[in-house]
């Protein structure tokens, strides 16, 4: 497994060029069981590059930048027994030089959600995965369900700047309990690993009252609202459309069902993506069906 600091290194590796799809997994390192997941989904397809790059221009100020756990040696050797071809780990020069000018800005669907609440966060995710994608030049790029609206508005710049990259999004991955991973559970201790599971529980009422045939917005956001005042500071509980993020008030058709919400010094989030018909309640996916894969 290569490690390359620059594009250029990236550019020099023959074996990522080969008949099959190149596949990029972009991540922030820290890596758990959520992300080899999207390894293991790319690895099906061809050679993966996994990219690790904490980004400064996505954190808001008072965020957690400077404490974003950092372990480039435990991420390498669980990469490593994954079988990823290379892994870009560039520094902060390669990705945003002396200058950093260029920005790009998302559109509608980073409205509200994670965008009305850390305004700029979206700019800086679809800059730095703009980069990424420059860098990479992967034929198709993974991403995690658990982050709904990054997929959705990722997925939208990759469409209207006709970048020609195919973008697949892996089922979230979760503790038996429900919670789902993610790299910010390390600042939970035992107390607020419990209330941290109101997430969960909110999505599942939400889902629960869909199933038994309630159809309307308020209703459901009310209920999942309900169980998500357990946490330390509510952030949202919503229901909004796929792929459009549209703020509909009768529940229908494919959906996500989203939570954010501060416990303890963790902001959380979480989502359930959904199929809703007049029949019942199926799981749902948000870009690229990854069970034909
Ligand atoms: P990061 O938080 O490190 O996540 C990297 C990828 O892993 C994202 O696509 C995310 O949705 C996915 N992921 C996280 N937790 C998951 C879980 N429990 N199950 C499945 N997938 C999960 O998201 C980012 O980094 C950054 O914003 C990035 C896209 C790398 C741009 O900087």
């Amino acid at each position: 497994m290569e490690i390359c600091r620059t594009s250029v290194e990236l550019a020099a590796r023959k074996s990522l060029r080969v008949d099959k799809p190149l596949v990029l997994v972009p991540t922030m390192g820290a890596l758990h069981e959520g992300h080899l997941s999207l390894v293991r989904l790319g690895r099906r397809l061809g050679p993966v590059v996994v990219s690790i790059f904490v980004n400064p221009t996505q954190f808001g100020e008072g965020e957690d930048f400077d404490a974003y756990p950092r372990d480039l040696d435990a991420d390498l050797s669980m990469l490593e027994s994954l079988g990823v071809e290379a892994v870009f780990a560039p520094g902060m020069s390669e990705m945003y030089g002396d200058d950093g000018e260029v920005t790009v800005l998302p559109g509608r669907r980073a409205m509200g959600l994670c965008g009305g609440d850390r305004p700029g966060h979206f700019t800086g995710v679809l800059t730095v995965v703009a980069k990424l994608i420059g860098a990479v030049r992967p034929d198709v790029a993974v991403f995690g369900r658990k982050d709904a609206q990054q997929c959705l508005v990722i997925a939208q710049m990759v469409e209207d700047l006709k970048m020609g990259v195919r973008l697949i999004d892996g089922p979230t991955i979760r503790e038996p309990d429900g919670l789902a991973l993610s790299s910010r559970n390390r600042y939970l201790d035992t107390g607020q690993r419990d209330q941290a599971l109101c997430l969960f529980r909110s999505l599942t009422a939400g889902r629960q009252l869909l199933a038994a045939g309630e159809r309307g917005r308020d209703a459901v956001a009310a209920t999942m609202l309900r169980e998500l005042k357990a946490a330390d500071e509510v952030e949202y509980a919503e229901v909004r459309r796929v792929p459009g993020l549209e703020n509909e008030k009768r529940v229908t058709g494919r959906i996500v069902l989203a939570v954010a919400a501060k416990v303890g010094p963790a902001r959380l989030i979480d989502n359930f993506a959904l199929e809703v018909t007049d029949h019942g309640v199926i799981d749902g996916f948000l870009l690229g069906d990854p069970t034909g894969i």
